[in-house]
């Protein structure tokens, strides 16, 4: 964000009971970070829904309207078998994969996808953060 204001700088309202401050960027950094430390709890979906439309929607699609397109449609993707929807081209690899979509799959496939499919040709550097990984997995079991 940036702040255009070329004001000088404003003495910080004292943070005394009942005052409200006007909310400066100086204190919005503050809500940020107590937010972020927050994360540290249970699976956040909001924060799962945010990785997932940073980091797949370019190639994958969820809700109601959802089809294959560059990535298959990740609809329901807990319990479904790998290669297991039938509007999209996929790899020989992911094909015949035997491997059906769980939490455990689904983890070590995000961390590196062609460990758990050789061959895969989802491109993906792979996502080793266990809290970004709890947090995009309770999101996903939301579209079962
Ligand atoms: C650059 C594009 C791209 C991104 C980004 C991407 N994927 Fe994929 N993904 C693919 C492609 C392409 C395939 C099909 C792979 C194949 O056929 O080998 C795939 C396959 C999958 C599958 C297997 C689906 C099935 O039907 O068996 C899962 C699960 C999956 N991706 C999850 C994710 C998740 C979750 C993210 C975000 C963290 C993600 N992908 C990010 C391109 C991508």
């Amino acid at each position: 964000m940036i702040n255009r204001q070329p004001s000088p700088p404003t003495p910080l309202p004292q943070a005394g009971e009942g005052s409200k401050p006007a909310v400066g960027s100086r204190l919005a950094a503050l809500v940020a970070l107590i937010a972020l430390a927050q994360t540290s709890q249970a699976a956040d979906l909001t924060a799962g829904r945010d990785i997932f439309t940073t980091r797949c929607a370019s190639c994958h699609q969820v809700g109601p309207s959802a089809r294959g397109a560059f990535g298959p449609q990740l609809n329901a993707i807990i319990g479904r078998k790998a290669g297991g929807t039938d509007d999209y081209r996929y790899s020989d690899a992911m094909k015949t994969s035997t491997v059906v979509w769980t939490d455990d799959t689904l983890r070590a496939f995000l961390q590196s996808p062609a460990k758990v499919v050789p061959g895969t040709k989802m491109r993906f550097w792979g996502m080793s953060n266990a809290r970004q990984l709890d947090d995009l997995l309770a999101y996903l079991r939301t579209l079962q």
